[in-house]
């Protein structure tokens, strides 16, 4: 059982000084491409569905599938839903058994961005589930063709980082600091005295977004100040499309689909390749062999926290608010109403 949620995974990345790849799953083959190489670099993974690509797999049926296949696998995998925008989103992800979220407040005003994603973490903690935020905000868009440029006024503000990890008590917090989804206009600057100062002072993993076109340098050394989970999606999608055109390309009479959608796999699988050794998580489950365990240690099951584990990975400093047993029952019983709302809306009449 190799399902994890981001607490372990990311407290031994920062405390390791690696990054954990969190690589977009729009689809069964990039799913497998994906597992396939953690299981071969014995690397830590993060298997992220975006809200977006909702519209190419189906919430339940993807976790169904990734969970499966998660358990199976002998290295540390979370499932996490990349961008979730909406409450609803959020608890349909909870219920399929996502081990950890990300709630998108990026676009609204900062007070708002904080009361929201406070709550979800208060929602997702009692269901054992972490949380993701941005803050600041990250341009762009995956998965196309189309360039994109940081915009710097739209960088995390460190004070307010500071701010929105006491009030929210958020696991991992999304920051911009020059980086954009999808390709990039030009060569991407990374402001790193400003990742520093944040890492420095929030003491908790950063994420950073937009990791296609990011040279291997600037990664390396925006892990080394604190960035512990690297999403990374649209040079996934160009090297599906490379493989299946050179498929083609080699033999125009090609009859088989699913071998076309193999040679789409394996190009996906060099890719992942190269940045699970840029991102230095290649070979961690060799050097940590008890690394499963621990985290199983940590979060062992959807059930909900009750009282803290002592934990060797999770930082003392990480803030985290405890709910009072009134609270909590309170927060279980909104979601469990959530989920039964949303049930007959989803299923048709009965
Ligand atoms: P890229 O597509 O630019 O690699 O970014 C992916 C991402 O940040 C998903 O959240």
């Amino acid at each position: 059982m190799a399902l994890v949620n981001l607490g372990g995974l990311l407290h031994h990345a920062l405390k390791h000084g690696y990054g954990v790849g969190a690589f977009n799953v729009p689809d069964y083959e990039t799913l497998q491409a994906i597992l396939d190489v953690a299981v071969e670099k014995r690397s830590p993974v993060i298997l992220d569905v975006a809200e977006v690509h909702l519209k190419y797999i189906d919430l339940e049926e993807v976790a169904y599938v990734a969970r499966r296949a998660a358990e199976r696998a002998p290295v540390p995998v979370a499932l996490h839903l990349d961008h979730g925008e909406t409450f609803e989103t959020i608890v349909r992800a909870i219920r399929a058994g996502f081990t950890s979220v990300m709630f998108d407040g990026s676009r609204l005003p900062y007070e708002e961005n904080v009361a929201r994603t406070r709550e979800i973490v208060r929602i997702c903690h009692a269901c054992g589930v972490t949380v993701e935020a941005e803050l600041g905000r990250v341009l762009g868009g995956e998965g196309t063709r189309e360039r994109f440029e940081a915009d710097p006024s739209l960088f995390t503000d460190p004070d307010q980082a500071v701010d929105f990890v006491r009030r929210t008590g958020v696991d991992a917090l999304a920051i911009a600091f020059g980086t954009a989804h999808g390709l990039y206009r030009g060569t991407p600057k990374l402001d790193f005295p400003r990742l520093e100062e944040i890492a420095r002072r929030t003491r908790i993993p950063l994420v950073l977004h937009g990791g296609t076109g990011v040279a291997d340098e600037d990664f390396r050394r925006a892990i080394a100040l604190g960035i512990a989970k690297i999403n990374y999606y649209t040079q996934l999608s160009l090297a599906g499309i490379e493989g299946i055109r050179r498929a083609l390309e080699e033999d125009p009479e090609i009859g088989s689909y699913p071998l076309l959608l193999q040679k789409a796999r394996e190009s996906i699988r060099a890719v992942v390749r190269h940045q699970m050794e840029v991102f230095g998580s290649a070979g961690v489950c060799d050097r940590f062999p008890d690394l499963c365990v621990a985290c199983e240690q940590c979060f062992p099951s959807s059930e909900p926290i009750e009282e803290p584990r002592p934990c060797e990975l999770s930082t003392p400093e990480a803030p985290s608010e405890r709910l009072s047993e009134p609270q909590l029952r309170q927060l279980v019983e909104r979601v469990m109403r959530a989920v039964l709302e949303e049930l007959p809306r989803r299923n048709g009449p009965a």
